[in-house]
């Protein structure tokens, strides 16, 4: 029977927003491409899975299930507030960091304002604040690096928010600790600055600043990480803000009662214990980061410098293509054409043979 014509319309807001388009899933390739094994670098994922500690953890939270969790996730904010050096009421914790951005615009932009933000950056900033009836205000990068003075040129009366990924998805860049302390302190109050830190923990260069401390200077400051990435708890949706205590209390009326799940809550308690295998994660990244990088100098291939566990490599040639092509020899990776450098891939730094596979076929490919 054919469907019946549908006849309400949706906001005005959400026309010409389009369905946000993942790295593509291992099982879609492997059933789509008849693949039997394939090389998922396409998520900027923690190819080295996750901590024992949080599998345990997890297991015992399994006699739980049929109870509702603690919405706030307590315990988490009181061990991520000993961690970080903050107050628990500075924490807010998210499924995933995507819901806490998805919290700040719903409850800060108004229709008309502007948010300022790069391009090219993480989607997700400009799509929620088209979704409230913002603006984007689109300050392009420098050479990858966001232009921070550019940024502070483009607020004006309008301005409601600033995004700062840092490092940047998917150039994977930094700016440097004197630029970004300069650049808070130089955001009008009224402008809330958004950090984002996905790949903080990632970051080995020590020209990076760490926003944390600065929250109880600015009352305007919210920063934001996730267990996504370094924990590599990416299914389970965990991730958090750091901001004043009163921004906390508002996005708390927005948020759903049980925005996380008990796994998620259990896993990411015992990942905060777990420093060797957080260790581990950033040594094996930082090796596979220089490795790729210098094999893609090696091949004649510019790249972004980057400080997450993600590198975007300049082709020279159509990022759509050797991405299929790539695909059809069981590598995902994602086509800088989905990104906004067309004649880029973005690669996610995987496992030592993992990324041995990537540069012999990247090598394949190209010839
Ligand atoms: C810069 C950045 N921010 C936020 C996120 C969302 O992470 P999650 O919602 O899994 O915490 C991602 C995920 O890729 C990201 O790259």
């Amino acid at each position: 029977m054919a469907l019946l014509e549908q006849k309400i319309t949706a906001r005005k807001e959400l026309d010409g927003l389009g369905v946000y388009k993942p790295g593509k899933p291992i099982e879609e390739v492997k059933r789509e491409l008849g693949l039997e094994r394939v090389i998922k670098l396409a998520s900027n994922e923690n190819p080295l899975g996750y901590s024992k500690m949080a599998k345990e953890a997890m297991m015992k939270e399994l006699e739980n299930i049929a109870f509702y969790p603690e919405g706030t996730a307590p315990v988490l904010a009181e061990a991520l507030a000993k961690k970080l050096n903050v107050q628990p009421e500075q924490l807010i914790i998210g499924n995933g960091s995507d819901e806490i951005l998805h919290l700040i615009t719903r409850s800060y932009i108004r229709t008309g304002d502007e948010a300022v933000m790069a391009n090219v950056t993480f989607p997700r900033y400009d799509t929620n604040v088209r979704i409230e009836g913002g603006t984007p205000a689109i300050v392009p990068l420098i050479d990858g690096v966001h232009d921070l003075d550019g940024m502070l040129a483009a607020i004006n009366d309008r301005t409601r928010m600033v995004f700062v990924c840092n490092p940047n998805n998917p150039t994977g860049t930094i700016v440097g600790k004197q630029a970004l302390e300069a650049f808070i302190s130089k955001v009008p109050e009224h402008v809330l600055i958004v950090v984002d830190e996905a790949y903080f923990e990632y970051v080995t260069e020590e020209d990076y600043l760490n926003t944390v401390p600065l929250v109880a200077s600015y009352p305007n400051l919210i920063v934001l990480r996730t267990f996504s990435k370094i924990y590599g708890l990416a299914a389970l949706r965990i991730g958090y803000g750091v901001m004043n205590p009163s921004i906390v209390q508002e996005l708390m009326k927005v948020k759903e009662p049980f925005n996380t799940n008990r796994m998620a809550q259990a896993a990411a308690i015992a990942s905060l214990q777990d420093e060797e295998f957080l260790q581990t994660c950033i040594q094996s990244n930082e090796e596979g980061r220089k490795y790729i990088s210098s094999e893609a100098e090696k091949m004649g291939l510019s790249y972004f410098p980057s400080q997450g566990n993600f590198v975007m490599i300049q082709l020279g040639r159509s990022g759509d293509e050797v991405f299929e092509a790539l695909l059809k020899k069981g590598i995902t990776v994602r086509s800088g054409g989905v990104l906004g450098y067309p004649e880029t891939i973005r690669v996610s730094i995987g496992t030592e043979e993992e990324n041995e596979t990537f540069i012999k076929t990247l090598k394949e490919v190209l010839n």
